[in-house]
């Protein structure tokens, strides 16, 4: 065999993974192979392997004679819509693509060249965990992959897709990443599995019930994105990637866009009811002001009473964080706050400003929101905004009351151009809730105190259900028609794009977690 031959059949062998067998079994569960994976993300011919010659040198329970060219992950570099990417991908089709020393060692080297060269990392996970016959060594490989994750954070965005079986200590490199796709029926992510959860807590819970996507995208909030099939969780890391820059000394790509800066947008002018009770979707608003078909969401089925996501303005990239009036009246709790906290935080570490749409009435109150830290947990999304140094803008479709008109992005905590309609309500609270406290007394004294309310309701309405006390004294920049929305936005971010902040020496702040 001629040195060339020899070199062929190593990599034919590196490419074959687990072998035929065990190929065919990953597809009968409806599954890619680790490569068709890179083939569907990284554009065509431009993926570069690295390590595939990688063995694991352990003895341990007869391990050196099962071994496997590439060690169970396919890693190296390529460009997706031209742009530089990393990408490791577990091959479960190698013992159950076990993280061994050797596998985790070669995640590593790819980490390291992502953040030599900015340039982002995408992780396709599908694992049965720790490679069990290595012991501590595999601990110590998650461990290290961890410590990277987290000095990469900020740095270069990290994206996790979950293709497979990702358990035990397993779940924590994705969590440490910037967004998590999961894909539903074939993927879960648990730090326990159900024969342990029933063993502890005597609890019968499925694995998919327990961390399949649906769980995760709907009650825990630890995946971002619920993808119907594999295709799908692609295609999302993609798109995902065109809004976001390559590392955060760089600014997000730019559409070309042909900009009519005159454009109006009549149909934002019928979407808030005349009944400030009555709900409508944010959504509308959303779509009525950016560039046409870019919304996409970010964990669209978690928390829906605040909606967060990326979009563009005139080709530009803008974040979006909007309260969402048809559910649960668009109020802040526990859930939104944390979900709109991480968003913002992600945008202002990658340089994408933020719009905020507000229409808020409030915190929820109650035991369940007190007891399950509403302080703490609404502090996150203040701090969140408060610390962002982007370029930051409001826009107050309606109600804009309590705390909650100081945390979402409000003038006094650093938003750059606050903008309202004329059917904004600035206030601590609602109408009737105000007069009821503030004329107790008269109301109670009054022949007719239902009368007497009313009138009192009334006349709290006309003083501050109104933009124009707020913007009296300068915290609304702007009352404009809804129509002239997308034009004042699409000047306003122009006029901000070279915005500087400097913020105090600091080692790091300290979010309250
Ligand atoms: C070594 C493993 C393995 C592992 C699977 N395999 N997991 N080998 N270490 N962790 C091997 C199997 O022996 C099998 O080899 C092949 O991979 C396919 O596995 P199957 O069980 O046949 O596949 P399936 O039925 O689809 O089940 C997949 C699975 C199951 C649910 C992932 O394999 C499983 O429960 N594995 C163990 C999960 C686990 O407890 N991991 C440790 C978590 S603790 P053959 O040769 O028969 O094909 C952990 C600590 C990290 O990860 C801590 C970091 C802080």
């Amino acid at each position: 065999m001629s040195k060339i031959e020899l070199l062929n059949q190593k990599l034919a062998e590196s490419k074959l993974g687990g072998g035929e067998k065990r190929i065919e079994a990953q597809h009968k569960k409806g599954k890619l192979t680790a490569r068709e994976r890179i083939y569907f993300l990284m554009d065509k011919g431009s993926f570069e392997e690295v390590g595939a010659l990688v063995t694991h040198h352990n003895t341990n329970f007869g391990l050196e004679k099962t071994k496997f060219l590439g060690d169970g992950v396919v890693t190296g570099y390529g460009t997706i819509n031209g742009r530089l990417t990393y990408v490791f991908s577990q091959d479960f089709t190698v013992l159950g693509g076990s993280l061994a020393q050797a596998h985790a060692e070669k995640i590593c080297k790819i980490m390291d060249l992502a953040i030599k060269n900015g340039a982002p990392v995408i992780g396709l996970n599908d694992s049965g965990g720790a490679r069990i016959q290595e012991g501590v060594v595999s601990l110590g490989g998650y461990a290290d992959i961890f410590y990277k994750n987290t000095l990469s954070s900020g740095v270069i965005p990290q994206i996790s897709g979950i293709m497979g079986p990702c358990a035990g200590g397993a779940v924590y490199s994705p969590a440490l990443t910037d967004f998590i796709l999961m894909v539903e029926h074939t993927s879960y992510m648990f730090v326990t599995g159900p024969n342990v959860v029933k063993t502890v807590t005597n609890e019968d819970v499925s694995s998919e019930e327990l961390g399949g996507a649906s769980t995760h995208s709907t009650k825990s909030g630890v995946t971002h994105f619920s993808c119907a099939n594999e295709i799908e969780a692609i295609e999302n890391i993609k798109r995902l990637l065109s809004y976001i820059p390559q590392n955060c000394e760089e600014k997000p790509p730019v559409l070309p866009y042909e900009i009519n800066i005159d454009e109006t947008r009549t149909v934002l002018d019928n979407i808030i009811p005349d009944n400030p009770n009555q709900p409508y979707d944010i959504k509308e608003v959303i779509n009525g002001i950016i560039d046409k078909d870019s919304f996409f969401e970010v964990h669209k089925d978690y928390a829906e009473n605040i909606v967060v996501g990326f979009s563009r303005l005139a080709g530009r990239s803008v974040g979006i964080v909007a309260n969402q009036p048809s559910m649960l009246a668009g109020v802040l709790d526990v859930e939104a706050s944390k979900k709109a906290g991480r968003f913002v935080r992600f945008c202002d570490a990658f340089n994408i400003p933020l719009l905020v749409l507000e229409d808020v009435p409030g915190f929820l109150p109650g035991t369940d929101q007190e007891w399950n830290a509403i302080i703490t947990n609404g502090a996150k999304l203040l701090y969140a905004f408060s610390e962002a140094t982007v370029p930051r803008i409001t826009v107050i479709t309606r109600k804009a009351y309590g705390g909650a008109y100081d945390v979402m992005n409000s003038k006094h905590i650093g938003a750059d151009m606050n903008y309202a309609w004329p059917s904004a309500e600035i206030a601590v609270m609602g109408a009737k809730g105000a007069a009821e406290i503030i004329f107790k007394k008269e109301i109670k004294t009054a022949d007719n105190p239902e009368e007497k309310w009313k009138e009192k309701e009334a006349e709290y309405s006309e003083m501050f259900a109104n933009p124009y006390n707020a913007a009296s004294r300068g915290y609304i920049d702007e009352v404009i028609k809804p129509n002239e929305t997308r034009k004042k936005l699409i000047r306003a971010f122009k006029m901000l794009e070279k915005k500087t902040v400097s913020i105090p020496k600091k080692k790091h702040g300290n979010i309250p977690l």
